[in-house]
């Protein structure tokens, strides 16, 4: 089993997500969060959203059904489309672009045309059946939704058009003042032509956007300054661990907003537990641009052996609100004379794919075969666990009480009394807890507990429980330290 497939079944049998309606036999591209997983994904919401918040961004939530001319205006009805092909014998499908590059042949093809005949050439076979593959048709990627009326509408692909589309009114609130920072968090859809791996290609998904509005007759307001290093792979093909502020400086990084937001992208990634080492940002080649795009760099992971896209920062210019104004008639522009479109620069975070390379971060295993996610405490879905020793001599009844007295000053807290102490320490190593709190024969006799550290395995013994009660700050100021 790869490490992804050990993770993946962690989540299932641990309740972090599993394939959604499983009942009727699932549904390609669907999941849910369970249990643990709805925590982690909300912890890793508010890091995002504190992060924005910190550097004055404003939030926002529209609906994700669109009618269709905003999709019309944007593009994405007639270009937010993926070249596929579908075996004539096993009638599976496959995007041509990831048949092409599992080849090792990175570009994406113009037209049904080239795509048929780069499949045809290079003897692609289909990955399920062995056959050859020979058609090539667009398929767009957008769900279409019926109404009531004439109405055409949509699943939103991207929540995006959502703030694009109420820039004047944003504007409005932020007293006409540039620049501006949007977020959105919201589901996305998509109906990708073959689903796969999980949570990291679905059909509808959890997105977090950012559309930084800025005024292109002025200088940027935006300028790297964290001395942040990371891997940058440039669309030239040049490799190199680099200074994001440097990379600017060297014209690397096209301009100073990009690489401020590739910084605040890479503070966010490494603050929820993401792996430094398996980061890098790479651009991307000319042929792979979204249609609104003109430059992009996407944060990837590397996920066991592939790199796996979690972030895209792209350069959309003047595109969205530009074609909003034209199509809908309303006047978007700023300035004295009202001429002046704002350019956006915009951050799209996908949290599922966040989620997973957090999880994979964390995840190791011990000399013993026990399985431990070594999750962040501000990440992981619990903090605590209450554990009582055994089951007998009143020891469950003090467990729960100091569990409802420390519920008040904890909210991420467990109660678990079932099974062994040592199958209860491994089930809370598995989902991530970070301390287990067991309460012994002391603490009826002595009102102290044992503390016991996730990574470490260390067990602090002789704890009082007053001073567990004072109330401490878990992130910076770790139970353990207070008693060593
Ligand atoms: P890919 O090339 O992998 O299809 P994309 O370039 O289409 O991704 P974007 O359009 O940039 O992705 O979307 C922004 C983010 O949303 C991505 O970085 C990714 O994390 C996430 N994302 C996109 N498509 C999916 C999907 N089908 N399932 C889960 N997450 C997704
Ligand atoms: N809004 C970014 C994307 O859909 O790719």
């Amino acid at each position: 089993m790869s490490n992804f497939d050990e993770i993946v079944e962690i989540c299932k049998r641990r309740g972090f997500f599993w394939p959604s309606f499983q009942i009727y036999g699932g549904s390609a591209g669907l999941y849910d969060y369970a249990p643990l997983g709805t925590i982690l994904k909300e912890n890793v919401y508010k890091i995002w959203m504190e992060e924005y918040l910190k550097i004055g961004a404003i939030p926002y939530d529209s609906p994700s059904i669109t009618p269709e001319a905003v999709f019309r205006a944007s593009g994405h009805l007639q270009r937010f489309a993926d070249l596929a092909t579908t075996c004539e014998q096993c009638k599976s499908s496959f995007k041509v672009e990831s048949l092409l590059s599992n080849q090792g042949i990175n570009l994406v093809p113009l037209n049904e045309d080239q795509a048929a005949s780069l499949l045809l050439d290079n003897k692609i076979r289909c990955p399920k059946c062995g056959s050859f593959l020979k058609n090539a048709y667009n398929f767009n990627l957008m769900f279409q939704i019926s109404s009531n009326g004439n109405e055409k509408l949509y699943l939103r692909p991207e929540t995006a058009q959502g703030i694009f589309v109420n820039f004047k009114l944003l504007l409005t609130y932020n007293r006409g003042k540039l620049p501006m920072i949007v977020i959105q968090r919201g589901k996305g859809f998509r109906n990708e032509i073959s689903p796969r791996q999980a949570i990291i290609r679905q059909r509808e998904f959890n997105m977090a956007e950012v559309e930084v509005f800025i005024d292109p007759s002025n200088k940027s307001p935006f300028y790297p300054d964290k001395g942040e290093v990371i891997t940058l792979l440039s669309n030239n093909g040049r490799e190199q661990k680099k200074d994001i502020e440097k990379a600017f400086e060297e014209g690397i990084i096209g301009t100073p907003e990009h690489a401020y937001f590739m910084e605040v992208t890479l503070r966010i990634a490494l603050r929820i537990g993401i792996d430094r080492n398996r980061l890098r940002f790479r651009q991307h080649r000319k042929d792979e641009l979204a249609h609104y795009s003109s430059d992009c760099w996407d944060l990837e992971f590397l996920l066991d052996e592939d790199w796996v896209e979690i972030v895209g920062i792209s350069d959309r210019g003047q595109f969205d609100v530009k074609n909003h104004q034209n199509s809908s008639g309303q006047n978007m522009s700023l300035g004295e004379n009202g001429d002046i479109i704002p350019k956006v620069l915009e951050p799209a975070y996908g949290i599922d794919r966040m989620i997973m390379a957090i999880l994979s971060s964390s995840y190791n295993k011990r000399e013993s075969g026990y399985k431990v996610l070594s999750l962040k405490e501000e990440i992981s879905p619990y903090v605590l666990a209450i554990l009582p020793l055994q089951k007998k001599d009143g020891l469950t009844e003090r467990a729960q009480e100091l569990f409802n007295a420390l519920r008040q000053i904890e909210s991420r807290i467990l109660f678990d009394d079932s099974g062994s102490i040592g199958r209860r320490y491994s089930r809370q190593d598995e989902i991530g807890t970070p301390y287990c709190i067991t309460v012994d024969y002391d603490t009826l006799s002595r009102n102290v507990v044992t503390i016991r550290e996730r990574d470490s395995q260390r067990q602090i013994k002789e704890v009082p429980i007053e001073s567990l009660m004072e109330g401490f700050d878990f992130l910076n100021n770790p139970i353990l330290q207070k008693f060593e």
